[in-house]
């Protein structure tokens, strides 16, 4: 081994590793020069067969031969990285015009937005939010109300009771009222909203056992019918717009006296008379009536000082009107393909 050798050692690999076409070929031309049992490797283990002067002499060589080998595969190496990454970036293409992807936002189900639409017109009204338990006292849910256990009236609702004869689901949100006076403790004026789930044993297409329902009540000094209708045509026209119209129809619940329904012109015929509302222009949103003098006692009010109105509307009736769905069910069928159809229409401009 001299320099000569080493010289030609130094060309041949040269060339091999400037004419290598791929990482694999390199690797290779690497491995044949520096690997185990590669040349350069081969020359140092037989370095020690030399006599001592010319062993220095060698060493030295071939320790330089190494390092220009490695240096020399290692450059290659990062060369042809470089190159393969330009030419993949050259190749790629990057449309800056391209729409962004939206992420699938949620949004409020129409029962909600429904709700908040009635309180937030009642709320502008001066009306404050009141709650009530869902599993209810029987006094609360009947008796308070005027309903005694033998009334009609109960067989009407029929109810999911939890622990006979005690406790039941309520069947509506009138026995806020009674826990609203209550709190009230004689105080007046009492301007609640009672907004809550209430359940009834029922199921079809225009019934399911669990839904809404919006309870109103006013306590003053001389509340009379007008307020309760001038209250209930502002609550009309603010949700289902001003050319809607209204009228009373006397009615019967226990726990008001008199008592009225209120109807709105037909959404689907404007009142013309259709299948809808079965030929009358008209179509039932709620009950009302001035409270009885009995339920004023009941809540700890003197009906000889003080009247009142009450009110209980199904919100998704009113969800159905406003949205333009056509069954009940649908609300709770939880598609999202249908219900995503309501996040901006309301049916209603502004709205
Ligand atoms: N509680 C009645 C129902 O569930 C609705 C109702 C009617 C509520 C008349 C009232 C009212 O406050 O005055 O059908």
């Amino acid at each position: 081994m001299d320099g000569e050798q080493f010289n030609e050692w130094k060309d041949q690999m040269t060339q091999q590793a400037m004419n290598a076409e791929s990482l694999t070929d390199l690797q290779a031309a690497r491995h044949q020069w520096l690997g185990r049992r590669g040349t350069i490797t081969g020359a140092m283990k037989g370095l020690s067969s030399l006599p001592i002067e010319k062993r220095k002499v060698v060493g030295r060589q071939l320790n330089e031969l190494r390092e220009y080998a490695l240096d020399l595969f290692k450059r290659c190496e990062e060369n042809m990285e470089l190159q393969a990454e330009t030419s993949r970036l050259q190749a790629e293409t990057f449309d800056m015009t391209l729409p962004g992807l939206w992420p699938q936002t949620g949004l409020l189900h129409p029962v909600t937005r429904t709700r908040r639409l009635v309180e937030d017109v009642f709320l502008r009204m001066g009306f404050s939010l009141e709650y009530g338990p869902e599993i209810e006292d029987e006094w609360y849910n009947f008796e308070a109300l005027n309903i005694p256990a033998n009334h009609p009236a109960r067989d009407m609702q029929d109810s999911f009771f939890i622990d006979l004869p005690e406790r039941v689901l309520r069947t509506h949100t009138s026995p806020v009222q009674i826990r609203a006076m209550q709190r009230y403790n004689r105080a007046l004026p009492v301007r609640i909203l009672a907004p809550g789930r209430v359940f009834r044993r029922d199921d079809d297409a225009t019934h399911v056992p669990m839904f809404f329902q919006v309870e109103g009540l006013v306590i003053d000094h001389g509340i009379s019918l007008a307020d309760l209708k001038g209250t209930l045509q502002t609550m009309a026209h603010e949700l289902l717009g001003d050319d809607i119209k209204t009228r009373f129809r006397p009615s019967y619940f226990p726990f008001t006296e008199p008592s009225m329904e209120m109807d709105v012109t037909c959404a689907a015929c404007r009142g013309e008379g259709c299948r809808v509302c079965k030929g009358t222009g008209w179509v039932e949103i709620l009950g009302s009536g001035m409270v009885h003098p009995q339920v004023l006692r009941n809540g700890g009010y003197d009906p000889h000082r003080v009247s009142g109105f009450a009110f209980g509307l199904g919100i998704e009736r009113l969800a159905m009107r406003i949205f333009g769905i056509d069954d009940l069910r649908l609300l709770y069928q939880n598609d999202m393909e249908f219900l995503s159809q309501f996040q901006s229409y309301t049916g209603r401009p502004g709205l």
